[in-house]
């Protein structure tokens, strides 16, 4: 297991290892090539590969989906050929399926995924997967969201996104920090920079005043009512009561003093 504690040897310095598994192979890396992540990858912290599900068809055909039993519209992806393409690549990292009928991904899957060595992405197209694929093999269904996409790919590359940010050596403080959205079961408070005043806005006095208990409450109070007004859910989830107060004292806040 990799752990935020493991900083020298022992399997943490391993890239952290992505296997996807698509028709369409080229897409990647994509978005996932620049930026944090693209500098990530060429540094080694983890690795990216992505393998034509097509090349695990047996017949000369090379036919990967079929008619739906039972009629209906769109193709389905053959269980036989989805099992040779995950078999190929399964060696205990977990093995993810990005579907809308999937459970939704959560920060805190994200958290345990990025303890581990890495993870595969089983990508469908067409109408998805034969149903006996997720009994025949530990393939967790997960969805980024109550929309449909035309495929897993895009799908994957979110989870990859949200994954490889939080990996040692990438993004710094800020992702290791606890403020973020959602790591309190909250949305993150609001920021501000200069021009302190800015078409007729001025930045909240609070932030400019140094008193960092009397700004780590009032973010904690502005990140509470913007949870109340846009994600009700999430206060529902946590229990109604929003958590403990975010450490004013362990950031600098810098950003939206008045330099
Ligand atoms: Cl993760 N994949 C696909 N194909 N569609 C989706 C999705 C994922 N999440 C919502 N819709």
């Amino acid at each position: 297991m990799r752990s935020p504690m493991d900083c020298d040897s022992g399997g943490s310095d391993m890239p952290f290892r992505a296997s996807v598994l698509t028709l369409y192979p080229d897409m990647f890396p994509g978005p996932l090539g620049a930026s944090l992540s693209g500098r990530a990858l060429n540094e080694g912290i983890w690795s990216l590969n992505a393998t034509n599900i097509r090349d695990f068809a047996a017949d000369r055909h090379r036919s990967v989906d079929d008619t739906p039993a039972g009629g209906g519209a769109g193709m389905v992806l053959r269980p036989d050929v989805l099992a040779a393409a995950l078999d190929s690549v399964a060696d205990g990292r977990p093995m993810l399926a990005p579907t809308p009928r999937g459970a939704p991904l959560t920060q805190a899957r994200i958290r345990e995924l990025v303890l581990g060595e890495g993870v595969i992405l089983l990508c469908g197209r067409f109408e998805g997967f034969d149903e006996r694929i997720f009994e025949a093999r530990p393939l967790e269904p997960v969805s980024i969201g109550d929309y449909v996409l035309s495929g897993g790919e895009l799908g994957a590359m979110v989870i990859l996104d949200a994954c490889v940010r939080l990996l040692p050596g990438v993004m710094g403080a800020a992702s290791s920090g606890e403020e973020e959205s959602f790591e309190q079961g909250l949305l993150e408070y609001p920021h501000y920079t200069r021009p302190v005043t800015w078409e007729g806005r001025t930045i909240p006095e609070v932030l400019r005043s140094g008193d960092h208990a009397k700004i780590a409450a009032w973010r904690h109070a502005q990140a509470v009512e913007d949870t109340r007004l846009r994600r009700p859910d999430l206060i529902e989830r946590h229990g109604g009561a929003s958590q403990a107060p975010p450490s004013g004292a362990r950031r600098r806040d810098t950003k939206a003093k008045e330099k």
